[in-house]
């Protein structure tokens, strides 16, 4: 388990920004054209990647973050410190790509709320960081159901 005072090194945070970056290219989404990377990484350093995989049928949809966290849980990895995500309409990153309420519950899942690092990204310079606590207020979890 982290401690609080465990700092994200600078150069870890831009490999991830770079890897979710990569990741825009692999994006499925001929319906939105909004393309979206994800870099996960774990507890023992590893990394797990995602993309949206987008469907006709829009609401079987997978996001990015979504598709790198079922990855990792399918191979038996559960613990996770942060996770970068980028996204942009053709690829082109305008903004910042905040996760939708659906994947930030999946991240409640398997995540410490208020250790678990979310890291939004413009490029590899310019990004934000917010705990799941900041993005998920008293969010329902496991601990809830008693
Ligand atoms: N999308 C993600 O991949 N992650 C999010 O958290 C927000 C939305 C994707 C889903 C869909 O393919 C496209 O962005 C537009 O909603």
């Amino acid at each position: 388990m982290r401690r609080d005072n465990d700092r994200m090194d600078h150069d870890v945070i831009q490999e991830l920004i770079q890897t979710a970056i990569n990741m825009m290219n692999y994006s499925y989404a001929p319906y939105s054209r909004f393309h979206v990377g994800a870099a996960l990484l774990t507890e023992n350093g590893s990394v797990y990647t995602g993309c949206n995989v987008e469907n006709a049928s829009y609401s079987v949809t997978n996001c990015a973050e979504r598709t790198a966290f079922f990855k990792a849980v399918s191979e038996g990895v559960r613990e996770f410190r942060a996770i970068c995500i980028v996204g942009g309409r053709d690829k082109i990153i305008q903004d910042y790509a905040a996760p939708c309420g659906v994947c930030r519950q999946v991240m409640m899942e398997f995540c410490d709320a208020e250790a678990f690092q979310i890291i939004l990204a413009k490029s590899v310079d310019e990004y934000q960081i917010f705990t799941l606590k900041e993005l998920l207020p008293m969010g329902f979890g496991a601990a809830n159901l008693g």
